[in-house]
Order: structure tokens, then sequence, then C-alpha cells
């Protein structure tokens, strides 16, 4: 049994608003939902992607990752029964609040809240907040999340099980050599990455949208906003991803960038060690003194 993509996230915030404008303004989600406890952020076809909730402090708070089927989420309970994970039945109000048919909770070996799901709600209109030209979803799901964790191997172990496969390395030369691990689920050069550390953590989120265009006009607009740029402009080694990063209302990155490339073929891809994060820019914050 494996996972077929990354379907959702939830984060939680102290300030909704400075959310919703950073989301809405800068990168073109469209609010479909907004209450004092709560943002629903839709971002495609589907009800919505992320929901950032009111919290005493910023952060991330669930990771949804698509099982595709009943029979499929069926399937990886029982995987991760026979692992010996600790599983919680996800709700019907929690359902309905992630817009699912049915979700399963369980924490991954680095303690992250993951809620395995199958059924999310589908066929809507996405009406971008700002002119753009969309997200690049479907079969690749929403993005890739990357994990600081002191628990690499139990991680590339746990992952490993549920379907992910390794698509390349990267050693961080700035960074003592720390090695980063990139592994995929479908289509998308990673949807998981992983960098062993003194600690559990959320480093960021990518979204990628469909036109060079839109990345270059959020660029614009963080930095008219003096929104902390976390990293310049720049082109990845691995995955050519076009991007910047700035830092989110919830403490966490988000990475936006276009023209990432695909692994098509497990069988035909071979798994190298890149030197470096980026072929050109990706440089330290810049804005960050606001
Ligand atoms: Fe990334």
């Amino acid at each position: 049994m494996s996972l077929k993509a990354l379907g959702y996230i939830g984060a939680n915030a102290v300030n909704l608003k400075e959310w919703k404008d950073y989301a809405c303004d800068i990168f073109g989600a469209q609010i479909i939902a907004e209450t004092p406890d709560q943002l629903k952020l839709r971002l495609d076809d589907k009800h919505h992607r992320m929901s950032i909730h009111k919290a005493d402090a910023p952060g991330a708070r669930h990771f949804g990752w698509d099982a595709g089927s009943r029979e499929g989420l069926a399937g990886v309970v029982s995987l991760l029964k026979q692992r010996g994970c600790e599983l919680r039945e996800g709700t019907a109000a929690e359902c309905e609040d992630r817009q699912v048919m049915g979700l399963v909770h369980v924490r991954d070996p680095s303690g992250n809240a993951l809620e395995i799901f199958y059924g999310q709600k589908s066929g809507y209109p996405f009406q971008p907040a700002r002119p753009m030209s969309g997200f690049r979803i479907g079969d690749l799901g929403m993005g890739h999340v990357v994990f600081m964790t002191p628990a690499l191997d139990e991680m590339l172990d746990f992952y490993g099980a549920l379907g992910f496969r390794m698509s390349d390395y990267i050693v961080m030369r700035a960074f003592g050599n720390v090695k980063a691990h990139f592994l995929h689920c479908n289509q998308r050069h990673h949807s998981l990455a992983m960098v062993p550390g003194p600690h559990s953590a959320f480093h960021h989120m990518m979204l990628e949208v469909n036109s060079l265009d839109d990345v270059g006009s959020a660029y614009d607009l963080v930095n008219a906003r003096k929104i902390n740029v976390t990293q310049t402009f720049g082109k990845h080694t691995n995955d050519h991803m076009l991007s910047f990063y700035s830092q989110t209302p919830s403490g966490f990155e988000l990475e936006y960038g276009c023209n990432g490339r695909t692994i098509d073929d497990d069988a035909t891809w071979n798994i190298v060690e890149y030197d470096s994060i980026s072929y050109w820019g990706h440089i330290g914050a810049i804005n960050a003194a606001n």
C-alpha cells in the first residue's frame, strides 16, 4: 500500500489576518471560509488545500496524505498497525472540516502529525485572489514538505514502508556537509524531504505555480511589502525548481516556484548526489528586519 500524494496542510497562526493577506494578496490563494478561528484556502478544484487555525503559538499543525481510496486507506491502516503505530480514526466532524470521506491520525517517528485520508471533495471553481495562472497540482499533489529530524533512519524506514522512493540527495556544504534526502510518491520530484538535525522541525512547504510570471510577480510583491524573503530567487540543482522562499505567518517557510521536473519512470531514474542546493540564487535572508 502506498500514499498517492500530499493532499492538504493545516497550520497554526496567532494572527489570521496576516495569513489572509499573505496567502491572497501575494500568492493568489482563494479564501473559501473565514471564521474567527480558522481560514480555509483553495488552490485548485479541491474544496480546500490549506487550513490556518487560530492558536497561541505559530507552527505546522497537520499534514494530509492521500491514500487514494477507501481500500487504500484500509491497507495503510493495516500496515501501520503491523508496525505498532498508534492510530486514531478521524471523527465525522474532522472529516467534515477537512472535506474528506475518511481519515486516520498517526504520528511519524519524528512526531509530525499526519492525517492519512481518502475522498477529498472536488469539483469546485478556483478563482485566484490575484491575477495568476494557477497552481500545478493534479496527480502531483499540492507540493512538498521538508522536515528536519533527529531520527532520519526511522523516518526513511517509515515513509519507505508507505511507498516513498528515493529521488536523490544533496550534501549541503554550507551546513557542515549535512545530507538532505529527497523522496517521491508520484511523479513530483519530491513530495517529502528530510534533513538530519538535532530536533524535529518543519522547515518549509512548496507550492508550484503554472508560470514564471506568477513567481516573478509574487517576488515583487513580497519585496514591496518587506516580507522576510528567506532565500532569494534561484534554481535548485535536483528538481530544477525556479523559486524563492519567504517566511509564512506560521513561522515556517513557503517556497513558491515553477518549472519543477518530474520523475516519469522509476526504472530509468538515476539517483545521484548533488554538491549544492542550487545552480544559482537561493541566497540567505533579505528584508529580515521587517
Ligand atoms: Fe523545497
